[in-house]
């Protein structure tokens, strides 16, 4: 799995991850394109469904990136959305799966070097678990099929 290119789904907060997302383009600090950003008001409306559609869908990690603690725009949607995290987490562990694919990130918009160096970093954890057990059933499948 050398080639291995992960896919990542990054749910980021408008008001932090997602401004220090374009912080860091504007600042020229680049981040791995495997990352694709998904923009939403608040971590808050970032549900467990919508992670487990991304994995479903194809995505080798999930990330939720959220204001900083007792900074959301919203009181606390970045609380409950560290909580739904853990939640899935718990079901990925069930499901056997590595429960790293799946993770909660805090930033504040000003954060651009470190949303570069977040995204670099789980993408190089997931190239190392390589591809999702989704992934890996659909390319035994499709080995089975041409052997
Ligand atoms: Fe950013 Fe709620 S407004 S996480």
């Amino acid at each position: 799995m050398e080639n291995f290119e992960p896919e990542i789904v990054a749910f980021c907060c408008h008001y932090c991850a997602y401004t220090a997302a374009d912080m860091a383009g504007s600042k020229r600090i680049s981040y791995p394109p495997n990352v694709k950003i998904i923009r939403v008001p608040c971590t808050g409306k970032v549900d467990a469904i919508h992670i487990m559609k991304a994995l479903e869908k194809g995505a080798d990690g999930v990330y939720v990136a959220g204001c900083l603690e007792g900074d959301c725009h919203f009181k606390n949607g970045n609380t409950r959305a560290g909580y739904r995290v853990e939640h899935v987490q718990k079901y990925l562990e069930e499901l056997g799966w590595e429960t790293e694919r799946v993770a909660m990130m805090n930033m504040s918009a000003g954060m651009g070097e470190f949303f570069a160096r977040t995204a670099l970093e789980f993408t190089q954890k997931i190239k190392q678990l390589g591809p999702s057990p989704i992934k890996r059933i659909n390319i035994d499948k499709s080995q089975k099929a041409v052997g």
